[in-house]
Parts: C-alpha cells; structure tokens; sequence
C-alpha cells in the first residue's frame, strides 16, 4: 500500500527492471511518487515490475531505451512526460540513475566497441539523463545516481566500468555545483558488492565462492540487497536530506568507509 511521503511527485529511473533499480521502483512507488522507469530489453521483467507496483497500489510505467542513444533518452523523457501529465503531474521531482553495464577484461584484452559501449551506457548516458532531468525540474528536485565503491576499492578487470562509475561521481559533484541555485540537489550512492539476482551484476561478475569471502570481509557480515540500497536512495529524495548535495553516500556495509 502506497504511503505518502512522495505523493504527487514524479520519478524517472534507469534500469528498473530487476535488480537494485527495481528495488528503487518500487520504494519510491511505495512512498507515493507516480514512477517512469526505463530497461534495455527485457520487457517481460519490466512488465511484472509495473505490474507489482499497481498491486500494491503505486502507479508506474515502463520504456524500454537504450541509454547510449541520446536520441532514446530523450524519448524515455518525453514519454515520462506524458505519463505524468495524464495523472496531473507537471515537471519532474526525481530522477535516479542507475542502469550500467560491467566488463570485466584485463585492460590489455578491451577492443575499443567494448570501451565506447561501457562508456555510452553508463557515463554518456547518465550525463544525458541529467541533462533531460535538469530541464524539466525549474524549481527543486532530486539527482541520485549510483555508483560503485570501485572507484575507491579497485579490482583487476574493472578498468573502464571503474572509470565510468569515476564520471558519473563528477558529473555529481559539478551538477551539484551548477543545480544548487534552483534547489535541486544532486547525490550519489556507492553501491558495494548487492545481490541484485540472477544474470544481474554480482552474480554475472563473481562466483558463489567470491561472494562468500566478500560477506566474510565486510563488517556487516553480509553481501548487500536491493533493497539495502533503495532505502538509501529514498532518504536522499525525502526533505530528510535537504542539507545533502553533492555527496557520495557508500553503501558497502562497512566495507569501505567514509572518504
Ligand atoms: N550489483 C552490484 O553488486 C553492484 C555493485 C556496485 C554498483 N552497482 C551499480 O548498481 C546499479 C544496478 O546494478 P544491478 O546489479 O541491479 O544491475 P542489473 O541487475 O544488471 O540491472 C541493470 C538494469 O539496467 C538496465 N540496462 C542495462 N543496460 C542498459 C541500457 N543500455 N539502456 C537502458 N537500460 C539498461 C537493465 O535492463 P535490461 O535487463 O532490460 O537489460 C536492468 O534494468 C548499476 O549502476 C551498477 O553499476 C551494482
């Protein structure tokens, strides 16, 4: 059952079909905010996803769009547009940036498609998703990308997904900078090692062995879930954390701290 805390708020967030960003879907539905979501591919999973938020009485639409083409970010926007003009909603409160892609090669191994690939996905498109929110939130809003604690904590492999992730921590910072004046406050979260399913990130990337010695490593005792990070998500929108911009929160369960 939806509460009220985001109620008649607009949300745009990336790559809600499955795994950390569904997580987000559904909590920001659940605090009340009408929710556009965007996914790649699999519109099977973005169709349970916006069927679970209207069972539990949130309201939700899906798009699929490939975030490296400016061109279809721009469409997702338009159709959030639409979306939230229909339930008399102007403008737009939140976006969440959180769809990317992992490659996990040795530097001297990455062809140059799959440099350009990692890069238009996950830093050119969250700088373009940015772009399209900033348009449309005249007067306050929220900007909450997430990121990654390799940008801190580096792994063999991780070269041009860590410098993406280094990107969208800059974009961060100098959105802050520049949004500030009209009230919109821009943040990120540092997802560590998150359990976001099957055929998602961590379960793609690492073996059930290396998850068991990452749980074992972190203070918490624990790899994180979805929902760990999701709820951290929801603070930062919430007016709980209108002291808050251009700060990166990591979410690691202690595995990394502060810096
Ligand atoms: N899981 C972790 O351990 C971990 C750790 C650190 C940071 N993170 C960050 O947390 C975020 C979510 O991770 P996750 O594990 O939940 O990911 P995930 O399960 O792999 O889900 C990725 C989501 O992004 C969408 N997506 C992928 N490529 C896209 C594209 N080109 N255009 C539009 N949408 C696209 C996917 O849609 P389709 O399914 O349709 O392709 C899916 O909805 C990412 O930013 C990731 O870097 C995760």
């Amino acid at each position: 059952m939806a509460t009220s805390a985001l109620a008649g708020k607009s949300a745009v967030v990336t790559g809600g079909s499955r795994g950390i960003g569904r997580a987000i879907v559904m909590r920001l539905a659940a605090d009340g905010a009408a929710v556009v979501f965007g996914y790649r591919s699999d519109e099977a999973a973005a169709k349970q996803v916006v069927a679970d938020v209207e069972a539990a009485g949130g309201q939700a639409m899906s798009v699929a769009a490939d975030l490296a083409e400016p061109a279809e970010v721009a469409r997702l926007f338009v159709a959030a547009d639409e979306f939230f003009a229909k339930l008399g909603i102007s403008g737009l409160d939140i976006l969440v940036n959180n769809a990317a892609i992992a490659l996990v090669k040795p530097m001297t191994e990455v062809t140059e498609p799959e440099y350009d690939r990692v890069m238009a996905v996950n830093a050119k498109g969250t700088f373009v998703a940015i772009q399209q929110a900033a348009q449309r939130m005249p007067q306050g809003g929220n900007i909450v990308s997430v990121t990654s604690m390799t940008t801190v904590m580096t792994r063999p492999g991780e070269s041009v997904y860590t410098a993406s992730k280094a990107a969208v921590e800059q974009f961060t910072r100098v959105a802050a900078d520049e949004l500030a004046e009209r009230g919109i406050r821009v943040n990120a979260v540092s997802s560590g090692p998150t359990d976001s399913g099957p055929g998602g990130m961590l379960r793609s990337s690492t073996t059930a062995e290396q998850r068991q010695q990452v749980a074992a490593m972190t203070p918490l005792g624990r790899v994180g879930e979805p929902e760990d990070i999701a709820d951290i998500v929801a603070f930062l929108v919430s007016p709980d954390a209108r002291w808050l911009t251009g700060q990166n929160l990591r979410a690691t369960g202690g595995l990394v701290k502060g810096c």
